[in-house]
């Protein structure tokens, strides 16, 4: 049995100018491998964001590979996965409860094999409390990791402890993973993993690495074969999609790709998340240039104070902010907009959350995804001493609520009447004759359907709105 390797934040922190690797080879396993599942079944549940969830794909496409078979529920799989996020404290405490859930399963005589991995694995305290509490799961890795899969399930299989494998380095890019994608006709193409902007709150560069972007020829050739196949949309992903190619010298950086991927002619073009430091005006044109583009900007503000946007280490104001967002609006007035907002920041003043209000006010936001802060243990802002109460960030929370759902509400309302293009996607799960979808502005609508299957492009007359969907008619 091979020795633990356990994370090191303080290692993951670091960061070389060694360019990066790819490795085109790492699923050329050994014949053994392929027959390991055997027809067991596996399931994975999947904790954080988009770029955890296209991970989730990658595990999936991999147990499948080496003949593992999809379970249809948590509770039947002989091998379960819980891909974890660090992102925030309840994050973390959704995964404590399902590893305690499996345990007692196990307790009770059920024969599954328990694997944990993702963000949460790669700091130290975390994998040391698991090992201390939770000695029935048998195997732990990270994110720099997933493809050695194979080894670590077979590693596992006869290991009498937890396996333990978590790498701290700065990264790898890995192509011809084998994906299982969710979903036919809309797909998340990964373009970069990792961050080096170390906002002060943030867990993520020290969880997933250094910034590391694929070269565009991988990436179109995916998006190339994704339409052959009959997709008709692309969301482009990455922690901080605007930074794309940085990192290898490309000249035309993230305004090149989305162009690019807008040339291939798929029928939509996504992406996330944008950081508002590096969005570019090449960016703007590219958007303002390719109508496949489409008019739903993710742009994360965190907060309406300067002084609190220094502290966060944002690197821009809340008026450059303001100027970014009507540029984009200028070049697409049909354009929706949502951000990410942390309420309760380390010295975070009753004035400085006035700002943020005004902010939101300001831009009037179709969505929001809005967080009190929570301190992450190696980041510069949990070791601050001006912590604001848990009472005070949660009462900034619900006021801030308040005007998401006004604004959500009101910009909804906005498209009573009117006839738009929906993506179908399938019935809803509630009513299985009213299908659901979205449109180009990223709106849930949930419509009477005739004489349609997923993957079409529907006109739908919207005959009511409400805080976060809309209902209508195809037409
Ligand atoms: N790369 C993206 C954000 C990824 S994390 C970006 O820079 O925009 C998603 C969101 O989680 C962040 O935008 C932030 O609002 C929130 N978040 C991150 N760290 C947090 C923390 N420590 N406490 C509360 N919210 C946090
Ligand atoms: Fe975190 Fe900032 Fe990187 Fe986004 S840009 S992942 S918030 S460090
Ligand atoms: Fe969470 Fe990791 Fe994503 S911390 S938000 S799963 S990058």
């Amino acid at each position: 049995m091979k020795q633990n390797q356990l994370p090191d934040l303080k290692q993951a922190q670091k960061r070389t100018k060694e360019p990066t690797v790819i490795e085109r080879a790492a699923m050329d396993l050994p014949a053994e491998y392929f027959a390991l599942g055997n027809g067991k079944t596996y399931y994975i549940r999947t904790y954080g964001c988009q770029a955890n969830f296209h991970d989730t794909e990658m595990m999936a496409g991999i147990l499948e590979q080496i003949g593992f078979v999809s379970a249809p529920d948590i509770d039947k799989a002989d091998l379960v996965l819980l891909n974890t996020c660090a992102i925030r404290e309840n994050a973390e405490d959704k995964v404590f409860g399902e590893i305690g859930i499996l345990k007692h399963d196990k307790e009770h005589g059920r024969n599954v094999m328990i694997g944990v991995g993702g963000c949460m694995m790669q700091q130290p305290s975390i994998v040391e409390k698991i090992r201390k509490t939770w000695p029935e799961v048998n195997f732990i890795f990270g994110t720099h990791n997933m493809v050695r899969l194979p080894y670590l399930v077979k590693e596992a299989m006869n290991a009498k402890k937890p396996y333990i494998e978590v790498f701290s380095e700065e990264g790898k890019i890995y192509e011809n993973v084998p994906l299982k994608r969710k979903e036919e006709y809309k797909a998340y193409v990964s373009i970069m993993d990792g961050c080096d902007k170390f906002c002060t709150y943030c867990i993520v560069p020290f969880t997933r690495g250094k910034q590391r972007s694929r070269l565009p020829e991988d990436i179109l050739c995916e998006v190339r074969k994704l339409k052959e196949n009959g997709c008709k949309e692309v969301m482009l992903l990455g922690q901080n999609v605007n930074a794309y190619g940085k990192d290898f010298g490309d000249p035309d950086g993230f305004a090149g790709l989305l162009k690019k991927t807008a040339e291939t002619g798929i029928e939509r073009v996504r992406f996330m998340t944008s950081h508002p430091w590096d969005f570019t005006d090449a960016m703007i044109e590219a958007i303002r240039d390719y109508p496949n583009i489409m008019p739903y900007f993710h742009l994360p503000v965190q907060s309406g104070s300067d002084e609190i946007l220094r502290m966060m280490g944002r690197r821009y104001t809340a008026a450059e902010y303001l100027a970014l967002f009507r540029k984009l609006k200028a070049v697409r007035p049909e354009a929706s907009f949502s951000t990410d907002i942390i309420v309760g920041f380390p010295g975070e003043t009753e004035e400085d959350f006035e700002k943020t209000l005004e902010l939101y006010d300001a831009c009037g936001f179709d969505s929001a995804f809005t967080f009190a802060y929570s301190p992450r243990k190696g980041t510069a802002a949990a070791k601050r001493e001006d912590q604001i109460p848990e009472d005070v960030k949660s009462s900034r929370l619900a006021r801030l609520n308040e005007r998401v759902s006004y604004w959500g509400k009101k910009h909804n309302e906005e498209y009573i009447g009117k006839t738009v293009e929906v993506l179908a996607e399938g019935p809803s799960r509630k009513n299985g004759s009213i299908w659901s979808g979205y449109t180009g502005t990223m709106k849930l609508v949930n419509f009477e359907p005739h004489d349609v299957k997923a993957g079409d492009l529907v006109q739908v007359k919207i005959l009511d709105a409400k805080s976060w969907t809309l209902d209508g008619k195809q037409v």
